[in-house]
């Protein structure tokens, strides 16, 4: 069966972006759907390529008891577009970048992480507050509604 493939997008792919490529990891893995998935991150700017998670992001997630790898931060590359069937930003000036590098949304795979929850807005920055519970509160939320909108749409259970 096809997997469905999911890219996470944020600007430097160190914060906010890997740690929902690692919470939607163990959320589908819960909910024993992993091998339907294809979960990965990237970055729209060029700022961190190379770089590993930032320092706050892994502990929360390991004070969370969410499993993580090394991971380097990689841009989106204008292939991604046919390769993802969804591309989700964490706030909305990744999703302007993203509709700039990619020239539009022609299959409307674009969407903001928290617009699959009744409260539509960005997820916390924490590169400017130093605040990883807020954005993880936040991308639990958003992850949690995502899951829940593939078991629904896609028919997985
Ligand atoms: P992220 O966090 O986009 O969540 O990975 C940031 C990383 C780098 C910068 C800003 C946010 N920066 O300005 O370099």
């Amino acid at each position: 069966m096809e997997k469905i493939s999911v890219l996470f997008v944020c600007l430097g792919n160190i914060c906010r972006s890997p740690m929902a490529e690692f919470v939607m990891k163990k959320i589908v893995s819960d909910r024993n759907m992993s091998e339907r998935f294809f979960i990965a991150s990237a970055a729209t700017s060029r700022e961190e390529e190379g770089n590993q998670m930032h320092y706050g992001t892994r502990r929360k997630l390991s004070e969370k008891g969410v499993p993580f790898e090394q991971h380097f931060a990689t841009v989106i590359k204008r292939s991604d577009y046919e390769k993802y069937d969804y591309i989700i930003g964490m706030d909305s000036s990744n999703i302007r970048n993203m509709l700039s590098f990619f020239g539009g949304d022609r299959e409307g795979k674009i969407k903001l992480l928290l617009s699959f929850t009744d409260d539509e807005r960005s997820v916390a920055d924490p590169w400017y507050t130093g605040d990883f519970e807020k954005t993880y509160d936040d991308i639990i939320l958003g992850c949690t509604a995502l899951a829940d909108r593939f078991e629904k749409k896609h028919g997985i259970k």
